[in-house]
């Protein structure tokens, strides 16, 4: 990838700057930069560059391929840079087919190395944010992808965080490092380069809520850095809403997430209380309340929380919150009580088993859906695992599983790894097993065929809603029969 050569800016002292990747002339004014950039991206000449080619790294990068700019995705992963040299895309909202046309036209290159991240105008940084084991916050990912730009930082640049993190991540940790490369240019922050965080929205696997028509946030650390960044994410995105501060966007994308997280949280709480008074079903209390046209949106229970975000955020807001004395009770509760669901499911199981003529030891599950939700390939932090895990640790060995986006699932156990492959969902494998459990409602399950000859059927996301018959046979959660 060439070097973009629309973006020209100037440096305090007035003298040419230069590096090993790019050619940068000098302007007349310092605001000369921000200007620059804009006109590069509105003539489509600036470059894009993407860190961290996964679910939210990859289809960003081709928004903006398709949009016809230049592209140059990192990862790490050798592995994931591969199958996208190879044209095959590993990301279900990306098809091989928009793959293939990027890279076609020169619009997409992907790379493990960060040895050309100079030539980019624009960079994203949308590599992971775990917990420890401890469920701290670790932004090592972040510091390390901040640090790799920070060693090609140029004038011009403008850099846009949006891996989700708790408030002060932007200007507390990458701005530091992205200072200190650029006191030795002599470069200034919101004049000389940029730098933002803009949340990710996006849905995997949601049909109607793309990346254009699903607006986005965005802060900058001063003013133009708010301005230029709005500017280049206008350029994929229909509707942008500018924030104070990158501290504001960073804890917008937490309330998002935890309004999720205690929604659901609610609703499972609620469903465990059906279960236990028997004759109120939740999923018909939901559907009645979802009729109110205004201050109600409908949540629905599940076994438990998944992915790479609601399990997770809520514990990087109450990590901040104790260097502040405060403790975030609501929050920290929310999140304990969807954890406890994937044992609550487990122990219906277990009892599941015990309306069988089968002893625990020699009883069969088979698991539907091991996703952490319909329609996608994601296993990250998904419940199904949770709950294969801890069947295997209550003594039950034979336990299957079929999905139809996951072929293969490795599970550690503290006897070692479980490694399983996807069952086909046949009238007979439905019959050979004592239990199945709908865990992932795919929408391509077959439900009728379920529900025939399944022997008992956990469902722990009203898979079943639809199918009248057999109903004797369904444990549905919240519904008293669980
Ligand atoms: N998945 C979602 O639906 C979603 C939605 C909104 C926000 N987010 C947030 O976006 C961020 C990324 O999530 P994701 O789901 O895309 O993660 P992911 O694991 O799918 O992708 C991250 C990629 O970054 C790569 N990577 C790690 N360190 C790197 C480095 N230093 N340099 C270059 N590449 C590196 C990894 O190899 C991986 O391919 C997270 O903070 C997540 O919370 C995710």
């Amino acid at each position: 990838m060439h070097p973009s050569n629309g973006i020209v800016t100037t440096i305090p002292n007035g003298t040419f700057v230069e590096n090993d990747t790019t050619e940068i002339a000098v302007l007349d004014h310092p605001a000369d930069a921000l200007r620059n950039l804009e006109r590069a991206l509105k003539s489509r000449e600036a470059i894009i560059g993407v860190v961290g080619l996964g679910y939210v790294g990859l289809p960003l990068a081709l928004a903006y391929a398709t949009q016809e700019f230049r592209t140059l995705g990192i990862d790490l992963s050798k592995d994931r840079v591969a199958h996208l040299i190879g044209m095959k895309s590993y990301i279900e909202d990306v098809s091989d087919e928009t793959l293939r046309e990027a890279i076609e036209a020169e619009r997409f290159e992907a790379q493990s190395d960060f040895s050309s991240i100079g030539v980019a105008d624009v960079i994203f940084i949308c590599v992971p944010t775990p917990v420890t084991p401890h469920k701290d916050p670790d932004t090592t990912y972040i510091s390390h992808a901040a640090r790799s730009i920070a060693e090609h930082l140029r004038p011009g640049q403008l850099i846009i965080l949006k891996s989700t993190t708790y408030p002060n991540t932007t200007e507390g940790l990458v701005q530091p490092i992205l200072e200190e490369a650029a006191a030795r240019q002599g470069l200034l922050l919101g004049r000389d380069y940029f730098l933002a965080f803009s949340p990710e929205r996006i849905d995997p696997g949601n049909k109607r809520f793309t990346t254009e028509n699903t607006p986005v946030v965005v802060g900058g650390v001063t003013r133009a850095c708010t301005e230029v960044a709005s500017f280049a994410l206008q350029q994929i995105v229909e509707h942008v809403h500018t924030v104070s501060s990158p501290k504001v966007a960073e804890m917008e994308k937490l309330l998002e997430n935890i309004f999720r997280s205690v929604n659901i949280a609610l609703v499972n709480e609620m469903a465990r209380l059906c279960d236990r008074m028997s004759g109120v079903s939740l999923w018909e209390v939901v559907d009645a309340a979802a009729t109110k046209p205004f201050g109600f949106m409908p949540f629905y229970p599940g076994p438990g929380l998944g992915g790479h975000c609601i399990p997770i955020d809520p514990y990087y807001l109450s990590w901040l919150a104790r260097e502040y004395d405060f403790e975030t009770s609501f929050i920290t509760l929310s999140a304990r009580t969807n954890e406890e669901m994937p044992f609550y499911v487990t122990d219906a199981i277990v009892r599941a088993i015990a309306t069988q003529p089968v002893r625990l030891p020699d009883a069969k599950v088979l698991v539907l859906g091991v996703a952490f939700k319909k329609d996608v390939n994601d296993t990250r932090h998904s419940p199904a695992l949770k709950v294969i895990e801890q069947l295997w640790t209550k003594g039950i060995r034979h336990i299957s599983y079929s999905d139809p986006y996951v072929p293969d699932l490795v599970i550690p156990t503290q006897q070692g790894a479980m490694e399983l492959q996807s069952v086909p969902l046949t009238e007979e494998v439905l019959r050979q097993h004592d239990v199945t459990a709908i865990i992932t409602d795919h929408s391509a399950f077959p439900y009728s065929l379920i529900a025939e000859h399944a022997n008992v059927i956990i469902d722990t996301r009203n898979g079943l809603k639809n199918i009248p018959h057999h109903r004797e046979k369904v444990m549905l959660l919240g519904s008293g029969r669980f």
